[in-house]
């Protein structure tokens, strides 16, 4: 029996989400949490033919904890999303305690789950939930995730769309965090390689660290990234499950992850990154979560410098995050 619960799950990412994970036949029960229409949400998905039971709560009645108990695996994408002219952290005031009492009900109820967070700033709100976890004593670093695969979707498309080849075949390594500057693509890794031009590099990764904006410009104050954020949290969500629920071995996806989870290698992890405590690598999943940090690899001088601008911003969006909860709980 393997639960899966989306918090959230009535919003424009809760929605399509919730729909590709119903079509996940791992998944043997889906558990859909909001504020608004989850029943509604519930209802709807539970008519498609695929094995997962669909259910919906409110906040009434224990809603909370009815869908988190025995949850093998939470989804958060509840919280506002950006309008025009807004950067991710500009959604910290509202988000922050939104993901907070989330936190809180999954340290209650769901205290062994596989947490993966989608809701924005995810340099803070990750660390966040780690704050709240560990308030509760039920802190494991191996089963939190900050999803940072639209990044590494989107550097595939865009990076395939000047080599004229298939976006499923290219595979760009994205590191850092999940805003702006902090998303730091290492296009000397592509795979398969590709000598670009100095130039063709800055305006990729322009591209990359700037592609929420293209969507959020699009929809014209109707919010930000949906169906593209849906799929990527759908494909890591399944990739969390091979690996947990099917025991496949050497799947390797970037995240954001807590560096402590890598015991082996995290003060290697932490020095190469001035130290941070979270950061965003190639992590490789393993029947307990994660297996294995890889390190940065090779970089050129221009990820380096990307880099140097990008562990300042994560530095301060981490203490943020963690001061949140140390000043409110
Ligand atoms: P939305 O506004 O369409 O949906 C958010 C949902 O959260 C709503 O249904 C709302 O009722 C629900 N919600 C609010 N407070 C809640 C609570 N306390 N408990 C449960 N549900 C609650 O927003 P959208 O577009 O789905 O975005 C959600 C979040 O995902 C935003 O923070 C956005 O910035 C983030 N995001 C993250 C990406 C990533 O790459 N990690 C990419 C795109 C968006």
């Amino acid at each position: 029996m393997v639960k899966a619960t989306v918090l959230g799950a009535s919003g424009g990412i809760g929605q399509p989400l919730s729909l590709l994970l119903k079509l996940n036949e791992s998944i043997t029960e889906l558990a859909l949490y909001d504020i608004v229409n989850s029943p509604g949400v519930a209802a709807d998905l539970s008519h498609i033919n695929t094995p997962a039971r669909v259910t919906g709560y409110l906040p009434a009645d224990d809603g909370l904890k009815c869908a988190l108990t025995n949850a093998h695996l939470v989804v958060i994408p509840a919280g506002v999303p950006r309008k025009p002219g807004m950067t991710r952290d500009d959604l910290f005031k509202i988000n922050a305690g939104i993901v907070r009492d989330l936190a809180t009900g999954i340290a209650q109820y769901a205290p062994n789950a596989y947490i993966l967070i989608i809701s924005n700033p995810v340099n803070s709100t990750v660390p966040i939930v780690v704050e709240v976890l560990k308030k509760h004593c039920v802190f494991n670093p191996k089963k939190i995730f900050g999803v940072t695969t639209l990044d590494v979707v989107r550097a595939s498309t865009f990076s395939s769309e000047i080599i004229g080849s298939d976006p499923r075949d290219v595979r760009v390594p994205v590191v850092g965090g999940h805003s702006g500057v902090t998303i730091v693509p290492l296009l000397s890794q592509i795979s398969p390689q590709k000598g670009f031009s100095e130039e063709q590099i800055e305006k990729l990764t322009h591209r990359i660290q700037y592609g929420g904006d293209e969507v959020v410009k699009a929809k014209d104050g109707a919010g930000s990234a949906t169906l593209s954020m849906a799929q990527a949290g759908a494909r890591f969500a399944t990739s969390i499950l091979d690996a947990t629920v099917k025991g496949k071995p050497g799947i390797i996806e970037p995240s954001y992850v807590c560096l402590d989870a890598d015991k082996e290698h995290c003060a290697h992890l932490k020095d190469a990154v001035g130290g941070l405590e979270y950061f965003s690598y190639n992590v490789e999943l393993g029947p307990d979560g994660i297996h294995k940090i890889h390190g940065l690899g090779e970089v050129s001088p221009y990820e380096r410098k990307l880099l140097e601008s990008a562990i300042p911003e994560l530095k301060q969006n981490i203490e943020k995050g963690v001061s949140f909860i140390h000043s409110k709980l």
